[in-house]
This record gives C-alpha cells, structure tokens and sequence, in this order.
C-alpha cells in the first residue's frame, strides 16, 4: 500500500521531497527521474543549496510535452532553471520530446532499458489523478515497454512522452507530490487505486492539508 505523510504546507512538502532526495542520493541512489509540471518546483530550489554529490546522479524525467527544450510548456526547461543550470549532475537524460511523441518514446526507451530499475523517481499528480502523462482511462495505462508517446493528452499540450506503468512501478523508490485543494479529490481517488497515481503501491506520497482534504 502506498504511504501518506500528510505536511502543513506546501513549502513544508518541499523540504521534505528535498531532504528525502539529497538522502537517498547519500544512501547510493544514483538514478533520480524528475517530475515536471509546477509542484516540484520549489524542490528543486531547496536541493540547488543542499549538500548533494550530484556528479554521482544521472537525471531522467518522467514525462515531456512535445515541444522544444526552451519552450515555457517544457518541463526540462522548469527542471534546467530551477536545478539543473545550478548544480552539476554527471549525466542529464533529457526526453527528446520534440522530435514527436513516437520517436521520442524510442529513444527513451533506449535509454531507460540500460539503467532500469530506476532508483529514485519524483512525481507530481494533476487534478484527475494522472501521473507523468499516464491519465485515468487511457490505453497508454497498458503499455508495457520503458517508455511510451500519446497524442491525446486531455492536459495540453495533447502530445507528450512519458514513462510507463510498468517502468514506475519498478522503480526502487517513488515519491509523490500533492498539494493544495485542488489536488484533494485526486488523492482519494489515488486512496481508492481508481487512478494511475494510486496505482504505485510502494510510493511515498508527501502531501499537504490542502490535498489531505483537512
Ligand atoms: C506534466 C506533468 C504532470 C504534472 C501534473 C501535476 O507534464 O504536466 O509531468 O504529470 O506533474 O499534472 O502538475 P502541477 O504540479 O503543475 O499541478
């Protein structure tokens, strides 16, 4: 079964993904899959100024919109401005995500058959408790490769990349960020296995009142 911490605040769900990661990474986790969209990052803030051998960590990413790197919708470009142009990781695994969802998928799969099981892999949910770009429903839920491309995502834009079920649920450790109202019918969706967020049974969810629904 998945675990709650359930966090006053935001910011208190922040420090405490950072301090798991910077910790994790300490304890030899040397794959770390970052989330994208706009809760992880304050996380990513925090871990520029803590103590992190980051020459030892390959980064990955778990979805990507299909766009160019330095489009605003990019979530490597979140990732580069708010981490990744200030600390210095051996190896950064981008998505290709611009090249379409198809060969995208391709060339990630590539590189996640190589360094699979991933050891650490950050999430974010959105408010119909998607994970990555893995939405409620789809029949990208089913697909069992590394990494796979849809072209109908219902949050834009509609083509993405993302990591499969199958690939998260290998992963050796899965932390999931939720916070704010917005979030909370998610998380009792996620409570109940009815969405591909709760369908992860080892992750450890961080999440704040607003989510909690208290
Ligand atoms: C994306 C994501 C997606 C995101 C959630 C939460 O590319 O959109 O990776 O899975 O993490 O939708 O997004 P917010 O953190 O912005 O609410």
């Amino acid at each position: 079964m998945p675990e709650f911490t359930v966090l006053d605040s935001a910011e208190d769900v922040a420090a405490a993904a950072a301090a798991d990661i910077s910790e994790a990474i300490g304890e030899g986790a040397r794959t770390l899959v970052l989330a994208g969209g706009t809760t992880p990052r304050r996380c990513y803030e925090l871990l520029v100024n803590m103590d992190v051998e980051w020459g030892r960590v390959t980064v990955l990413f778990g979805d990507e919109r299909c766009v160019k790197p330095d489009h605003p919708e990019s979530n490597y470009r979140m990732a580069r401005e708010s981490l990744l142009d200030r600390v210095a990781p051996g190896t950064v695994h981008r998505m290709p995500a611009e090249l379409g969802p198809e060969e995208g998928a391709e060339l990630y799969s590539r590189v996640v058959a190589v360094l699979a099981p991933l050891d650490l892999v950050l999430l974010g949910v959105g408010e119909d408790g998607h994970v990555a770009s893995l939405f409620p429903g789809h029949p990208a839920l089913e697909i069992e490769g590394w990494a796979t491309g849809i072209r109908d995502s219902p949050k834009p834009p509609p083509q993405r990349v993302t990591l499969t079920l199958s690939t998260l649920r290998g992963a050796k450790r899965v932390i999931i960020l939720a916070t704010g109202s917005g979030k909370a019918a998610a998380v009792t969706r996620a409570k109940r296995g009815e969405v591909p967020s709760g369908m992860i049974a080892g992750a450890r969810w961080l999440i704040d009142r607003g989510a909690a629904g208290t």
